[in-house]
């Protein structure tokens, strides 16, 4: 990990990635290189080729800019927009100045990634000037060691004597020399959340936004740039995520001259800050991480940066609980007598954590009520919250409680006593969404309420666990609190009153696990995860759905905060029936849970649940802190297949998934390759189930012989023939059991020990 700074070049370098820009004759930072790693002796101002074509206006868009600006000839997207008092809009930013630091400095008021320690990152501050409107930009850089990536966030500071108006931010710009890059975002809606989708760059502007006040089940605040037929372990690819969790941006422009410019940060389409003379505007952080080595290396630089340097404070490295949530169990319709039935059922089948999810209050019985009145529902509860608390701890179960605090129903106490802490429009209505209403985070007297309320609930009872819903977005977005010329802050001041209710809540109760959820996984961003180690993945609980929703989750997110639960079949969201088995085995590559009744479960299904505990228990470090590795995704081939695998950090363990969704008659020869295990290391490979529903389908098939791929890939295998020729997942002929559609297959990896 290295800064250098020669000459008015800078050039950062971690991992094996470089980072290079240059002052240009006039001082302004011009970008010259992000990608592989080039040599930190050598110069590279030679590659700044400032030209003039026909109908430029100067060099202005023949290279890349730190911060492109507006209104001097570069008509590109730009990272940095104001309106001065004058009514312009030109920014001329010119070198003022640079120092570097030890380490990383925080975002005063939002989430950040962090180093433990100074020797971890080195930070690059740029210090750019206005000189006409006195306007001071901080660019910061940081680096961590060992790292392929760039954390990157701006300051602006209105050092003049007149208001300006900030109308865009961005937190990173990334120019690229060439358009020749497939674009990928993790897109989709309510119950597919996070689906992987790639498309060629096409010449002018492509990208992905949301307005919604939430990043949104729509798009997640990321984007992918990668070579054509970049796979899992080849090609380039470079990543673009912000660690923000309300409205933003993130485009790609191609511009007629064949470069790429791309950007990230909070969406201009509603967002205006009013700046005064001596104020100061700090946007979210981007983290740009690339790889030489395709998708995989992306990925597993993303997933163990934001586990152990973004995700903070008691809950980080520690075991997740297997939890039971009542939500798909019950629904809204319980009593104090159902959930410890319920719940001593879980505590014998292993879980660790019991969930009473939503309609625990006020008078909600349905969705149509009582969000904001967050008294315990005593004629359900009649022990109350600590009741049940007590009588979950003498099951040796904690006790987690759903709660949706951003939210009011118009039928509520709270509404009536405090409509103006309601966002909307005066004089128009208010629209909801499912029958609710925002409360104004943007006020910090609703905030200063929320944490009242919610630090009265958590002191009123032993509970270890919060999920943290909000299951609408914000439309009619205004503040009666905020003058007219400043509702352009609405959203961003929203987005801080949330991080602080957040941070406050974590203070007080460090030890609080709390599970961020937006009807499912809405508002699964980087924004929350100092505050929430896990998050909900999606409300689509059916495994083969989540084949996609959580490979994609993984592309920049870890195991340890994926909310994963086996559900009842048929599944309530599809109405599809997986076994057991493949239940459990999606639900293991993530934080373990069951959304279901467990007195509902046959005999046969309550022992399976339970050695589905015990297995995932006795691997929970892999399959919540190992390294995660795609060997085949659903957006791959026909989409039939997928294999997932978790290898330990010291690579003498692992578990491997395969999964098939609709079976096959006579299939192909198939085998699996896979990755990360010690190439001299023997293995002793253990399939799993040893006994149970695959040998029952061997027995339907009549053929009486033991399942052929528990056959043929059990014993002692060493790691590179195990790399390089694979396990054998079909093809032997007529004595494949039939595994009919859904079908899963799961196997142990463990190192025999003195090879
Ligand atoms: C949406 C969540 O995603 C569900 O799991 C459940 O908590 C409901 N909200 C409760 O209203």
């Amino acid at each position: 990990m290295q800064i250098s700074c020669r000459d008015g070049e800078f050039h950062l370098s971690s991992g094996g990635m470089s980072y290079i820009f240059a002052l240009d004759g006039r001082g302004a930072p011009r970008h010259i290189h992000f990608g592989a790693a080039l040599s930190p002796d050598s110069s590279y101002r030679h590659l700044l080729r400032l030209v003039e074509r026909p109908f430029s206006i100067g060099s202005m868009e023949s290279a890349g800019w730190e911060c492109p600006t507006i209104g001097r000839g570069d008509f590109r997207i730009p990272a940095l927009e104001i309106e001065a008092a004058d009514g312009s809009g030109v920014l001329d930013l010119l070198y003022a100045g640079h120092r570097v630091i030890e380490g990383k400095p925080p975002i005063p008021g939002l989430p950040a990634t962090y180093a433990e320690t100074e020797d971890e990152a080195l930070t690059l501050e740029l210090c750019l000037r206005d000189a006409v409107s006195g306007l001071e930009l901080y660019i910061n850089y940081s680096i961590f060691e060992g790292t392929s990536l760039l954390v990157r966030s701006s300051r602006v500071c209105n050092r003049g004597r007149g208001a300006l108006s900030l109308n865009s931010a961005m937190s990173a710009v990334l120019e690229l020399p060439d358009p020749d890059y497939e674009l990928g975002t993790l897109s989709g809606a309510w119950a597919r959340e996070r689906h992987f989708v790639r498309r060629r760059l096409a010449p002018g502007l492509q990208g992905i936004s949301s307005r919604r006040g939430a990043s949104g089940h729509q798009h997640n605040p990321f984007l992918l740039l990668s070579r054509p037929g970049a796979t899992e372990t080849e090609g380039e690819c470079i990543g673009v995520s912000l660690v923000y969790s309300g409205c933003f941006t993130a485009e790609v422009e191609v511009h007629s001259h064949g470069t790429c410019r791309a950007r990230i940060g909070i969406d201009p389409a509603d967002f205006r800050w009013q700046l005064g003379p001596g104020q100061e505007f700090a946007t979210p952080e981007a983290v740009l991480v690339y790889s030489a080595r395709g998708l995989g290396e992306l990925s597993e630089t993303y997933n163990s940066f934001y586990r152990s340097n973004l995700a903070l404070g008691y809950w980080r490295d520690r075991h997740r609980p297997v939890l039971f949530n009542s939500w798909e169990a019950a629904y809204f319709d319980f009593t104090e007598n159902d959930l410890v039935g319920m719940a001593e059922g879980a505590a014998a089948l292993g879980a660790e954590l019991f969930v009473l999810d939503d309609g625990w209050f006020g008078l909600r019985d349905d969705d149509s009520s009582s969000l904001g009145d967050w008294a315990c529902n005593l004629s359900k509860l009649p022990g109350g919250l600590a009741g049940l608390a007590r009588a979950l701890g003498g099951l040796g179960l904690g006790f987690g409680l759903w709660v949706e605090p951003e939210m009011v129903s118009q039928k509520s106490q709270l509404f009536e006593a405090h409509p103006d802490w309601v966002i909307g429009v005066p004089g128009r209505p208010r629209s909801e969404g499912r029958n609710q209403l925002v409360l104004d985070l943007s006020r910090p007297e609703v905030v200063d309420h929320l944490y009242g309320v919610f630090h009265g609930i958590l002191s009123s009872a032993s509970i270890s666990y919060l999920k943290w819903d909000m299951n609408r977005h914000i439309s009619e977005a205004y503040s009666a609190a905020l003058p007219p010329g400043r509702q352009g802050e609405f959203f961003h001041r929203y987005m801080l009153g949330l991080y602080a209710l957040l941070g406050r809540l974590v203070e007080a109760f460090p030890e609080l696990l709390i599970e961020s959820c937006s009807g499912g996984g809405g508002r699964f961003d980087p924004g929350l995860l100092p505050f929430a180690s896990q998050a909900w993945t999606s409300d689509d609980s059916d495994a083969i759905e989540r084949l996609s929703i959580q490979a994609g989750t993984s592309l920049v997110y870890p195991l340890s905060s994926m909310g994963a639960h086996v559900s009842a079949v048929p599944n309530h969201q599809l109405g599809r029936s997986a076994s057991l088995d493949t239940r459990g085995a999606v639900a293991f590559f993530g934080v373990l849970g069951y959304e279901l009744d467990p007195r509902k479960l046959s005999e046969e299904d309550r022992r399976g649940v339970a050695a589905q505990i015990a297995f995932y228990k006795e691997h929970r470090q892999l399959f919540q802190f190992g390294r995660f590795l795609r060997l085949r995704s659903t957006w791959e081939g026909d989409g039939n297949e997928a294999a997932w695998m978790v290898v330990s950090e010291d690579r003498r363990e692992a578990v491997v998934a395969s999964f098939r969704i609709l079976g096959r008659p006579n299939p192909a020869s198939l085998r699996l390759g896979l990755r990360g295990l010690d190439p001299g290391l023997l293995y002793r490979v253990s399939p799993l189930p040893a006994e149970g529903s695959l040998s029952s389908a061997a027995l339907i098939a009549g053929a009486g012989s033991p399942d052929v791929v528990q056959r043929e890939n059990a014993g002692l295998r060493r790691g590179d023939e195990l790399e390089v020729i694979g396990l054998l997942l079909s093809g032997e002929g007529a004595f494949d059991p039939p595994a009919g559609d859904f079908s899963s297959r799961l196997f142990l990896l463990e190192a025999v020990f003195g090879h």
